[in-house]
């Protein structure tokens, strides 16, 4: 038992299971008294309970420690309001969000259906955004606070998730606008990309090689909550077993200047390939290799 969050109130959604649920009792073991929040379904975001959630509070009661249920969708923004109302109705303060549930719906891009796009944007990008919007209202009153996203590697792009991958790469960015919009008001914001055995995990077609279990990722997370993490934000970190690493922020990473006149299609043609160039895609190197692996009948390595 330690006390790196004593006196704090910590709401975690997809609590019920996998991540969340490891990140939840860590939370609660560290101090935090905890808003469990899982809707309970699917790992392709069907047939809703409310049981996950209560079964972690159950856990948490059971060590003697404190903790509310929230069934509800963080796709919506009643159930955003809902986590927040519950942390201040039930404890008086919110201290953190973590923002954790997800499902996945693995389509190829040219077969993708909307019924396959939209409720994987909804849970992640929208599902964070209703937790995100909630909580700052009431932590920019307070003057402190910490909004945590959940990204993935798959950020930098994926072959057959482009709607994960695309809401992905939309929690760096609501994490970045969180983190300069309320840095003033003494409000933190940063993302974790985790890598650890779950459901989800095990749903996906290649054999992680770097991967480790929930808890180091609540581990990592109970830090970021804490005020030994009060000068970190806009940050991303990869939590993958015994590594933890830091994402570079966004840069241009050469440029040019048309002189006079301005750009034509030509002039572009001229100036880009000698002095622009490209930047070599990582991913894009590592897709053949896969391809070839999963032809071979095996779960290509990452
Ligand atoms: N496991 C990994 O290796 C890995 C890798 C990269 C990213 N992630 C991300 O980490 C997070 C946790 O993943 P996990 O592996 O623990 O998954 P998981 O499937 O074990 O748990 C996700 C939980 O989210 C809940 N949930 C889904 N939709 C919800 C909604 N609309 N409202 C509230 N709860 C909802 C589910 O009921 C479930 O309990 C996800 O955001 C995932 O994308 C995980």
């Amino acid at each position: 038992m330690g006390n790196f969050l004593a006196g704090k109130v910590i709401a975690v959604t997809g609590a019920g299971r996998g991540i969340g649920r490891a990140v939840a009792l860590a939370c609660a073991e560290q101090g935090a008294r905890v808003i469990v929040n899982d809707y309970g379904v699917a790992i392709d975001g069907g047939g809703p309970s409310s049981e996950v959630a209560e079964a972690v509070v159950k856990e948490i009661e059971a060590a003697g420690k404190t903790a509310s249920a929230v069934a509800d969708d963080v796709s919506t923004m009643a159930g955003g309001q809902r986590i927040v109302d519950t942390a201040l109705a039930q404890y008086g303060r919110i201290d953190g969000v973590v923002c954790v549930a997800g499902i996945l719906r693995e389509r190829m891009l040219f077969n993708m259906s909307e019924e396959e796009w939209d409720p994987v944007i909804a849970t992640h990008l929208k599902g964070t955004f209703t937790v995100f919007r909630a909580a700052s209202a009431v932590m920019r009153r307070q003057g402190s606070g910490t909004l945590l996203g959940f990204t993935s590697g798959n950020h930098q792009g994926s072959v057959s998730q482009a709607n994960y991958a695309s809401a992905k790469g939309g929690v760096i960015s609501l994490v970045r606008s969180a983190a300069l919009g309320l840095h003033k008001y003494g409000v933190t914001a940063n993302a974790v990309a985790p890598v650890a055995r779950t459901r989800m995990s095990a749903n996906v077609p290649m054999e992680l090689t770097e991967i480790g279990e929930p808890e180091d990722v609540a581990a990592l997370v109970v830090y970021l909550l804490s005020d030994r993490a009060r000068e970190i934000t806009g940050q991303v970190y990869t939590v993958a077993g015994p590594k933890i690493a830091v994402w570079a922020q966004p840069r241009e990473l050469r440029s040019v200047h048309a002189d006079g006149g301005g750009w034509t299609p030509e002039r572009v043609a001229e100036a880009l390939p000698g002095s622009v160039g490209a930047d070599p895609m990582p991913m894009l190197a590592r897709v053949a290799e896969m391809a070839a692996a999963a032809d071979a009948g095996a779960r290509p390595n990452v």
